[in-house]
C-alpha cells in the first residue's frame, strides 16, 4: 500500500544514493509541485541543494515576499532574484500571447542561467516535474514550463547541461499534496491554486506596462482574498482576474467616466484539461465587483466568464 510516508522514506534515501555529495540547483515556482519535489531533496543532501525563486515583476501582490518567507520557514537554502525590470524590458511593446510567452521563457531562462553560475560546481538541476507533465511531456505549472530537456546540448545555457533529478515524477497531484502534507509544508503552499509560468502578464490582454500589473494584482487580491473569506476558495480549482483591453463609459458621481474592463474567472477542473466555470453565488460576485470598483482606480466594470474549457480555455491568452 501507497503511504506519504514511505514513499517519503524511499525517495530520500534514492536521493542520498543518487546525488551523494554533489550540488543541485533548482528554480521555485511558489506552487506546490516545485515546493514539495524542494523540501525532499533538502531533506536528502541539506544545503547542497540551492534554490533560486525569480521575481518576474508578474506574479499576485505579495507573493515573492510571502513565498520567499515560506522557503525560508521550511529551511532551504533560497536566492530570491528580483528581476522585474529585466521582465518588463523583454515584454516591452509585446502584445501577441505567444511573443509575451516567448519573451519570459527567454528572459527567465537568463536571469537562472545567471544564478547557476554562481554556484561552484554544480551538477545537478532539481525539477517538480509530476506525473502527468511526464505524459503530456509539456509541463504547464511553473519553471518546468520553460526548463525542458533538450537532445541538442549545444549552445544551451549551462544549467541545462546538468543532469535532470525530479523526485516527483511517479506522482499524481493529489499524492504530491499528501506527501507535501506529511513533510509539513504550509497549507498556504500546498492548498495553492495552479498559476501559469506567465503569470499576470497572459491575464493582461496586450501589450505589459508596470501600471497595469499595478491594477491587475489589486484587483486579484481583492478577488483571491474574498474567495478565502467566504471559505469559496477550497471548493475552485483555479481563479483569476483578467485585465482587458477596453474601456467602457461609466458615471460617478456627476462625472462621465471612461475606464478599464476586468473579467473574473473561476473555474473547477481536475487537471486543466477541462473544466467548468464555477456558479458562484450571486451575492459573492456582486460585493467582489463592488469592492474593485469602489477600491482600484481605473476600474469602472466587472464582469464574469461564464464559458466552459472547451470551447474556452481557462486563460484568456
Ligand atoms: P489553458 O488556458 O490552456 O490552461 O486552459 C490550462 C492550465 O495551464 C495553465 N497555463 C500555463 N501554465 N505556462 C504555464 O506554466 C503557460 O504558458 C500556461 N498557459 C496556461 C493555466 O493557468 C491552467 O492552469
Amino acid at each position: 500500500d501507497w503511504t506519504s510516508d514511505v514513499f517519503i522514506d524511499a525517495t530520500i534515501d534514492e536521493l542520498k544514493e543518487k546525488i551523494g555529495g554533489d550540488k543541485v540547483v533548482m528554480g521555485l515556482s511558489g506552487g506546490v509541485d516545485s515546493s514539495v519535489a524542494a523540501t525532499l531533496i533538502h531533506r536528502a543532501i541539506g544545503d547542497n541543494l540551492t534554490c533560486v525563486f525569480v521575481d518576474n515583476g508578474l506574479l499576485r501582490k505579495n507573493e515573492y515576499e510571502e513565498v520567499l518567507d515560506s522557503y525560508k520557514y521550511l529551511g532551504l537554502n533560497v536566492i530570491g532574484v528580483d528581476a522585474k525590470q529585466r521582465f518588463y524590458d523583454a515584454l516591452a511593446g509585446k502584445s501577441d500571447p505567444e511573443d509575451k510567452r516567448k519573451a519570459i521563457g527567454n528572459t527567465f531562462i537568463e536571469v537562472f542561467d545567471d544564478e547557476a553560475h554562481k554556484i561552484q560546481g554544480v551538477k545537478w538541476l532539481g525539477q517538480g516535474t509530476i506525473y502527468p507533465d511526464v505524459i503530456e511531456s509539456v509541463s504547464v505549472n511553473g519553471p518546468s514550463a520553460t526548463i525542458k530537456s533538450h537532445h541538442n546540448v549545444g549552445g544551451l545555457p549551462d544549467f541545462m547541461k546538468l543532469k535532470v533529478v525530479e523526485p516527483l515524477n511517479t506522482l499524481f497531484k493529489d499524492g504530491v499534496r499528501e506527501v507535501g502534507r506529511a513533510l509539513q509544508i504550509p497549507e498556504n503552499i500546498i492548498g495553492r491554486h495552479p498559476f501559469p509560468g506567465p503569470g499576470l502578464a497572459i491575464r493582461i490582454l496586450g501589450d505589459i506596462t508596470p501600471a497595469k500589473v499595478a491594477i491587475l494584482q489589486e484587483v486579484d487580491h481583492i478577488f483571491i482574498q474574498g474567495l478565502k473569506d467566504d471559505k469559496l476558495y477550497d471548493s475552485v480549482w483555479q481563479a483569476g482576474a483578467i485585465l482587458l483591453p477596453v474601456q467602457s463609459v461609466g458615471v460617478m458621481g456627476d462625472e462621465r467616466t471612461y475606464e478599464q474592463v476586468i473579467a473574473l474567472r473561476a473555474v473547477t477542473s481536475v487537471d486543466g484539461m477541462t473544466a467548468d466555470w464555477v456558479h458562484l453565488p450571486y451575492e459573492f460576485l456582486g460585493k467582489i465587483s463592488n469592492e474593485i470598483i469602489n477600491k482600484v482606480k481605473g476600474v469602472n466594470r466587472v464582469v464574469y466568464d461564464i464559458s466552459s474549457k472547451p470551447p474556452a480555455t481557462i486563460e484568456w491568452e
